[in-house]
């Protein structure tokens, strides 16, 4: 049960720090989240680990909370993790720093390297690529008519996309994209204990072969370099910096967590949203042009496919002005980014799909600030050529019945979604 930092709030009846709480129905945790919106201050939650009782962290669910944390990284810190639970020293040792769990210098240095190879002529080649596999998929749902839309369609689109741009070749792929199931698996919370504790041993050693693999590629390009990703990540030099075999690894182990995933989660939501909001979806196909990014990016605030990241406090501060919540140095945050992108404060009707709001400031890619989602732009992009071959091709699609749900208080996983056209 939460305590509010600020003596005159409420004591809240749910429990954000509690499994149990991200396996009750969608409407019932908004409605929770809607409920701590309208408190005075941040509430407390306090954690228990394996080992006994944990740190404990004050739930920011605003819009500008979210912000404010995530556009002052100075005091609100990346470096000892983002996740939960987080990254054990022994398993950043071994496999190298991410760079979203670092914060400036180290962060600043990376993130320039890294986005180096996200330059508009490299993101302008993507495109045609985006275009040509989103035509490949749905060339494939013509004559195999899958059932399920999440693994012939969601899943293959941004995990071909960044192949393509690392110039992964085509042989490891599939044990690729196998090993990324396993190495995410166990943010889910809805598995049976016994699983959840062997799940994170086989998706490390997943983890470590991919990496591994990535790592040969990497000094292969350094002596041979071509057009690629990984080629100009190696062969960059950026204030004196290129990239490491190790960290090359760890990047790319990233890319993939961080842009398949969600950029699935995303696009089987939004099939999902489309359907079940029958005049939005005929707005969109009566003018594709006009809608499809209003679309996309109403998809990511409805869906928020990443569902929270953690801070720590390097001082104290007040959260929102001299008046506002004491944060203790030491403490953590959690960015509860769904929360923040139904804040009644800043969207009208935030339960409501709906592809033609005027402005839509949602925090899905994150609050702004140094770790703003560095693939933003290329998801987007991702979402619109895929929607615009399908609903170009197949007018008809929809999905059929919900979609099968993995509960969890990471991301906003879609395990399988029927579909027809
Ligand atoms: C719909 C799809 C996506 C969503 C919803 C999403 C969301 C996010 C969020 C919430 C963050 C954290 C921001 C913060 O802490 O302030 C993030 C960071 C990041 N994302 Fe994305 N992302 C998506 C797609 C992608 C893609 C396609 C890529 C790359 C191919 C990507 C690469 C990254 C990287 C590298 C970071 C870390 C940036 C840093 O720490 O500096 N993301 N993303």
């Amino acid at each position: 049960m939460g305590t509010a930092t600020d003596p005159a709030a409420a004591e809240t009846p749910v429990d954000l720090a509690e499994p149990g709480f991200w396996q009750r129905p969608a409407d019932e945790r908004a409605a929770a989240f809607a409920a701590l919106r309208s408190l005075p201050g941040p509430v407390f939650f306090g954690e228990r680990t394996p080992k006994g009782p944990g740190r404990g962290f004050h739930a920011l669910v605003r819009h500008a909370d979210v912000v404010e944390a995530a556009r002052t990284p100075a005091v609100f810190l990346s470096g000892p993790g983002v996740t939960t639970p987080e990254p054990a020293r022994w398993v950043r040792m071994l496999f190298g720093d991410s760079m979203v769990n670092l914060d400036d210098p180290r962060h600043a240095q990376l993130r320039r390297i890294v986005s180096r190879a996200f330059t508009p002529r490299l993101i302008a080649r993507a495109e045609d690529d985006i275009r040509q596999v989103a035509a490949r998929l749905v060339d494939r749902v013509e004559h195999e008519r899958p059932e399920d839309f999440v693994t012939s369609v969601a899943a293959e689109l941004p995990f071909q996309v960044i192949c393509n741009m690392m110039g992964i070749p085509e042989e490891p792929r599939r044990a690729i994209l196998d090993q990324v199931n396993h190495a995410s698996e166990h943010t889910g919370v809805a598995r049976p204990l016994r699983r959840r504790l062997r799940v994170p041993g086989r998706g490390l050693m997943a983890l470590a072969r991919m990496q591994g693999m990535v790592a040969e590629l990497g000094r292969e390009r350094r002596r041979r370099p071509t057009d690629d990703l990984i080629s100009a990540l190696v062969t960059a030099d950026v204030d004196g910096r290129r990239l490491t075999g190790r960290e090359l690894g760890a990047f790319f182990s990233l890319l993939l967590v961080a842009g398949v995933e969600t950029t699935r989660n995303a696009l089987a939501h939004g099939l999902h949203l489309l359907t079940a909001n029958p005049e939005q979806r005929a707005l969109l196909l009566g003018d594709l042009d006009r809608h499809l990014g209003g679309t996309v990016d109403e998809i990511i605030r409805h869906a928020t496919p990443i569902i929270q990241f953690r801070r720590t406090l390097a001082v104290d501060h007040r959260l929102g002005g001299p008046d506002g919540t004491l944060l203790r140095a030491g403490e953590k945050v959690v960015l509860f980014f769904g929360s923040a992108n139904r804040d009644e404060t800043v969207f009208a009707d935030p339960d409501a799909f709906d592809i033609s709001r005027g402005s839509n400031p949602h925090l899905g890619f994150g609050g702004g600030g140094p770790h703003y989602c560095l693939g933003a732009y290329l998801a987007r992009q991702e979402m619109k050529a895929l929607y615009r071959e399908l609903f170009t091709r197949l007018p008809g699609i929809r999905s059929v019945g919900e979609p099968e749900l993995i509960p969890s208080n990471f991301d906003n996983r879609v395990r399988s979604l029927r579909f027809t056209f």
